[in-house]
C-alpha cells in the first residue's frame, strides 16, 4: 500500500506499523503518569481503607509497565500489537484516562501520531537516512509533572 496517500482515518488503519509505535511509545512513556483524584467518599481499596477527602494518585506509568499487564513490560516491542489477536483492553489505553472523563483529544491524537509516524518515515526514507540515539537515553528519562526527554537527549541521522 502506498502509505504516502495515507491522510484519511480508514488510509491509517491500513499502518500497523505506526499505529504500534503510538500504542507502545504512549504505554512505556505515558505523558501524563499519575491521575491526581480525591475520594469523595470513604472507599475500600483492596486491604485498606481510603477516608473521604484523601489525595489519591492513580499511577498511570505503574500500569502501563506492570508484569501482570504486559509481557517483557522494560522492552520497547512493536509486536505485542501487531501480533495481538485480542481487541484493544481499555488497560491499553488507561494513559489515556478512563471513565466519564477519559481523554476528549484520543481519536484526534491517534490520527496526529499515526500520520505523523509515517511522514517521518517516508521523509528519512526519502533523503536515505536513519535517526541514531547519540546520548543514553535512559539517563534522560523525566516523568513528573508529564513525562518528557531530557534536554541531554540527543538523536543524530545518518
Ligand atoms: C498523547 C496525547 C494525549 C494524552 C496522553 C492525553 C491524556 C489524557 C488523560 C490521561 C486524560 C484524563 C485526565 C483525568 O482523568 O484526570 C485526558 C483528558 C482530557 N484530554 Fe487528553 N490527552 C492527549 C491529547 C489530547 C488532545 C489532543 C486533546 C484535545 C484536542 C485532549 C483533550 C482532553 C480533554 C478536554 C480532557 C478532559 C476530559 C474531561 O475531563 O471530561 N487531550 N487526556
Amino acid at each position: 500500500r502506498n502509505s504516502a496517500s495515507a491522510t484519511r482515518h480508514a488510509d491509517l488503519s491500513q499502518c500497523p506499523v505506526a499505529e504500534a509505535l503510538f500504542r507502545e511509545t504512549l504505554r512505556m512513556h505515558p505523558a501524563s503518569s499519575l491521575l491526581p483524584r480525591r475520594a469523595t467518599q470513604e472507599l475500600q481499596l483492596g486491604q485498606r481503607r481510603i477516608p473521604a477527602g484523601t489525595s489519591l494518585g492513580i499511577p498511570l506509568l505503574h500500569f502501563s509497565t506492570s508484569p501482570l499487564l504486559h509481557e517483557a513490560p522494560d522492552q520497547f516491542r512493536l509486536a505485542r500489537w501487531l501480533q495481538r489477536t485480542g481487541p484493544i483492553r481499555p488497560v491499553d489505553m488507561l494513559q489515556f484516562g478512563s471513565g466519564p472523563h477519559v481523554c476528549i483529544g484520543y481519536h484526534l491524537v491517534w490520527l496526529e501520531l499515526v500520520q505523523f509516524g509515517i511522514a517521518l518515515a517516508l521523509t528519512m526514507h526519502k533523503a536515505g537516512v536513519r535517526p541514531r540515539l547519540l546520548s543514553d537515553a535512559e539517563k534522560g528519562r523525566r516523568y513528573y509533572p508529564t513525562a518528557q526527554p531530557s534536554m541531554k537527549i540527543r538523536i543524530g541521522f545518518s
